[in-house]
């Protein structure tokens, strides 16, 4: 992936050159009176910055030639024709190539974020030859990373400065001295140092004088800063934004913040907070947005938003109080902030309903609104429905009861997103009186769990075309998918999840017409038939789960054409046929789970040119022949190896042991032959006390295993933490080997129904993670 070198099109210094250059065009008649060329001083200082980074790819290489003035990232003075701006900003494209929700938007997303390598375009030591360019106004080298600067002491030189932004340059080895620098900048308005200091201790707590008081901007996030706050920053008392964000200043809110009275914006998001809800007793009436998300917060908000009693009106736009451990009801002085915009309640303790005072007097504001993840266990008011300005609307993960109706829906007619669910036994239901109900809104991205929408495919639903994001996890749908307005949705949907319903039919053939689809989730179902073969024409295609319907027939042989795959789960279905290696398989795949079918022939011996696979789940079917080789020497990523219940046989390998990341063993159930090879000690993650951890792959999957007799699904996050060796019922013989006393990690050892011999090795008592052990039925 490429970082490009990005001039910000819209900086307001050039828009302003812009318009100047159309000016004087218009008035003069020769834009060339405009004092544009470039001051040979100012030239050569920026040729020798650019001489002394690299960049491979060329985005400075207009920088040749006398006209500095036009090369792009810089702009001049209109009327000095000094260099005024320097804009080498780069950016990061969009990293999951998804328009998806945003990560804590849709926990249930099901596509695999894969990280890709950063290749930064411009790098190294900003050069100190930008000190003479003296009547810089704006220098903006941000989002380099891969920028350091050992000392600034060009900075100083720079004392018309009055935006500046470093953001993720490192500064690492300037110590204290880059804030003796910028205090040489008298005209600063805009200080951005997100991601630039790495020790707490580069930050001065006290100053002797503090010059930049006319700073209204100040960005010091993701720094690492581990202490107390700089007492220097509460003289700056212009400061309409202050962004602290991802540090750790831990203690408690200090009063001090009540100093900066101009403060507009300001972002405390996981600094360690601990402790009651910071006083600000009427002293920050400009404030419009507030973030404390990610502290740990104690008691509840009633003190923080009765601190606006005092102010003659609250400007309050937007409060994100996510993950603060607020614990209690709703407190009615939220009520008091007319004007919210945006609030963010997500991951707390807060429980009873919403009052409907908060709601009657936000009715007019309130676009996002935010309560997932708590314990809300009132019932849903109707009075919802007056949120009129409701874009966003997420109510999921609480305890909810009773029904939902079109009243509570009846004037959300800007309503985009939507989400709900309940953890309580009965679902909630949608109770329409009117069954034909269009609603007043077109959602984009909707999440209702737990939820009786159905049965059948209500009318509302149907209406719904513009859906990008849908999930109707254990929705009661039933009958077939209506084509209509699955076509409908066809062409911008990227996530479909209609899992847990009694939906039955044949799958759909159209699936031709699905360009953007991401992922399509049908698992817990009733579909019969086979798999139509359009659904290999989903090229965007990354997961695909139809496991546990009725699905027969053979798997599509196109299926090489999806380039982005990384889960496949066809598991527990009467699918039969072999998978030839004739037919490709694509070499994106992660994780298959193709268990519990009729499934026969032998392993697959494409799979070998699938380098990330890293589950395979093969068991209940017929596959026969041996392990093939490419196990352990072509393809060493798996964690999960299950091939039981088959009709494998041969010896169990050693290449089987060059599988360092193997968490999950399972070939029980087969024929295999031979000894337990002697090399198991070379499973590194099950003798390991330091262990990685599975990959990144997706969230839905399940994973059934046999431990004590009894098959368990485990969600993901559960099943990382199993470790199992199973080689029961087959025909192995010869003695344990020692080796197996290494496997320190191992819960589960299952030998049974073997014709082993000989002893029990003696340092199995090693294995002290062991919760079964199971060596019945040898002939120890
Ligand atoms: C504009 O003025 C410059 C000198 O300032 C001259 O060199 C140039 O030819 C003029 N251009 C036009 C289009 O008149
Ligand atoms: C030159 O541009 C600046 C903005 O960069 C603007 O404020 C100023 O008015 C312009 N000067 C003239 C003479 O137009
Ligand atoms: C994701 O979050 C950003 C910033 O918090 C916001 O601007 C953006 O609209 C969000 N995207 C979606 C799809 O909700
Ligand atoms: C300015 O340029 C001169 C000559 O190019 C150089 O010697 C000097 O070090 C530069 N000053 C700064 C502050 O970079
Ligand atoms: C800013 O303050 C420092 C003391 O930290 C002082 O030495 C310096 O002269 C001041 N600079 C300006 C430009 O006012
Ligand atoms: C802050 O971090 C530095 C290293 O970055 C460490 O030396 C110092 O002890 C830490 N201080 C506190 C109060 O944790
Ligand atoms: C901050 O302001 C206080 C009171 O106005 C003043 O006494 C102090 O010297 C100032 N500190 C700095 C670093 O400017
Ligand atoms: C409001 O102002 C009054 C008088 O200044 C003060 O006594 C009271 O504590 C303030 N209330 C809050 C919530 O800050
Ligand atoms: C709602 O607004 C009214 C009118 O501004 C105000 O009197 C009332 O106190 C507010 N309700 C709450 C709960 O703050
Ligand atoms: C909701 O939960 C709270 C705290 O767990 C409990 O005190 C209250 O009785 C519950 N209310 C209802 C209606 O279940
Ligand atoms: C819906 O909006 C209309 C017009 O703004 C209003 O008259 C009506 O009372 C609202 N209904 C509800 C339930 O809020
Ligand atoms: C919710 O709907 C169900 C089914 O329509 C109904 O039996 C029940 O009484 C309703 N519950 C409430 C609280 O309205």
């Amino acid at each position: 992936m490429d970082i490009y070198v990005y001039f910000n099109p819209i900086s307001r210094p050039i828009l302003h050159f812009l318009l100047l250059l159309f000016l004087a065009y218009s008035c003069l008649n020769n834009s060339s009176v405009l004092v544009e060329s470039c001051m040979e001083e100012e030239r050569r200082a920026l040729l020798s910055f650019k001489q002394d980074l690299s960049d491979p790819s060329g985005k400075l290489s207009s920088w040749a030639g006398h006209e500095c003035c036009q090369w792009t990232g810089i702009s001049c003075n209109n009327r000095t024709g000094h260099v005024a701006t320097v804009d080498l900003r780069n950016t990061y494209p969009d990293t999951t190539g998804y328009d998806q929700w945003n990560t804590t938007d849709y926990e249930e997303s099901c596509l695999g974020v894969r990280t890709q390598s950063l290749n930064s375009v411009v790098a190294g030591e900003i050069p100190s030859s930008l000190g003479n360019l003296s009547n810089l106004n704006y220098l903006d080298l941000s989002s380099s990373y891969s920028l350091s600067s050992k000392n600034l002491n060009w900075l100083s030189h720079l004392s018309s400065l009055k935006y500046l932004n470093l953001e993720g340059v490192s500064l690492s080895s300037t110590g204290v001295s880059w804030l003796h620098e910028v205090n040489m900048l008298p005209s600063l308005l805009e200080l951005h140092l997100s991601g630039c200091l790495t020790d707490g201790n580069q930050l001065p707590l006290s100053m002797p004088t503090i010059n930049f008081t006319s700073l209204l901007v100040l960005d010091m996030s993701l720094n690492s800063i581990n202490f107390s706050y700089p007492k220097w920053m509460f003289n700056l008392t212009s400061l309409t934004k202050v962004d602290l964000s991802g540090n750790s200043f831990s203690g408690p809110f200090l009063d001090e913040f009540v100093r900066l009275k101009s403060l507009e914006h300001l972002d405390l998001q996981n600094v360690g907070l601990k402790g009651q809800f910071p006083k600000f007793s009427g002293n920050l009436c400009r404030l419009k947005s507030l973030s404390l998300a990610s502290n740990q917060i104690d008691g509840g908000i009633e003190e923080f938003s009765s601190g606006f009693s005092n102010c003659s009106f609250n400007r309050m736009e937007s409060l994100d109080l996510h993950f603060c451990g607020l614990v209690g009801k709703l407190p009615s002085s939220l009520g008091m902030l007319r004007s919210l915009q945006y609030l963010d309640l997500n991951f707390n303790s807060f429980w009873g309903s919403i009052l409907e005072f908060i709601i009657s007097n936000l009715s007019s504001s309130l676009k996002t609104l935010d309560l997932r993840n708590n314990i809300f266990n009132g019932s849903i008011p109707q009075s919802l429905g007056k949120l009129s300005q409701l874009v966003s609307l997420y109510l999921s993960y609480n305890s909810w009861e009773g029904n939902l109706t079109e009243a509570h829906f009846i004037n959300l007619t800007k309503l985009e997103s939507f989400a709900v669910s309940t953890a309580q036994p009965v679902p909630i239901i949608f109770n329409l009186i009117d069954y034909e109900w269009i609603p007043p809104f077109k959602l984009h991205r909707s999440e209702m769990h737990n939820c009786r929408v159905g049965p059948g495919f209500p009318v509302w639903l149907q209406s719904q075309t513009e859906l990008v994001w849908v999930s109707r996890k254990n929705a009661g749908l039933s009958g077939e998918i209506p084509e209509e307005w699955f076509f409908k949705i066809s062409s911008q949907i990227h996530g479909l999840d209609l899992s847990s319903n009694q939906i039955n039919g044949k799958l759909p053939f159209r699936f031709n017409s699905f360009p953007n689809l991401g992922s399509i989730v049908l698992s817990h179902n009733q579909f019969d038939g086979t798999i139509p073969s359009s659904i290999c024409s989903i090229q965007s295609l990354s997961d695909l789960a139809l496991n546990n319907n009725q699905l027969s027939g053979e798997f599509p042989k196109e299926w090489s054409l999806w380039s982005s795959i990384i889960t496949v789960d066809v598991s527990n279905n009467n699918m039969s046929g072999n998978i030839p290696s004739s037919m490709g398989i694509p070499s994106s795949l992660g994780i298959l789970k193709t268990d519990n079918n009729h499934f026969s022939g032998e392993i697959p011996s494409a799979l070998q040119n699938c380098s990330f696979l890293e589950r395979l789940y093969l068991g209940g079917n017929k596959f026969t022949g041996s392990i093939p080789s490419w196990i352990g020497s072509k393809v060493s990523t798996f964690t999960v190896l299950q091939l039981q219940s088959n009709s494998l046989s041969g010896h169990i390998p050693h290449h089987l042991c060059s599988l360092p990341f193997l968490q999950i063993l399972d070939l029980s159930h087969n024929r295999f032959s031979g000894i337990i090879p002697n090399c198991l000690n070379k499973l590194t993650s099950l003798i390991s006390s330091s262990y990685a951890g599975w990959g990144v792959f997706a969230d839905f999957e399940v994973t059934t295993v046999t431990v004590k007799g009894t098959a368990s699904e485990y969600l993901e996050n559960n099943a990382r933490l199993l470790t199992i060796i199973d080689f029961s019922h087959s025909d192995l013989e010869g003695e344990i080997p020692e080796e197996i006393s290494s496997l320190v990690r191992l819960a589960t050892l299952n030998l049974s129904i073997n014709q082993l011999r000989g002893n029990i090795p003696s340092k199995v008592g090693n294995l002290h993670l062991l919760e079964t052990l199971d060596l019945s039925q040898n002939q120890l």
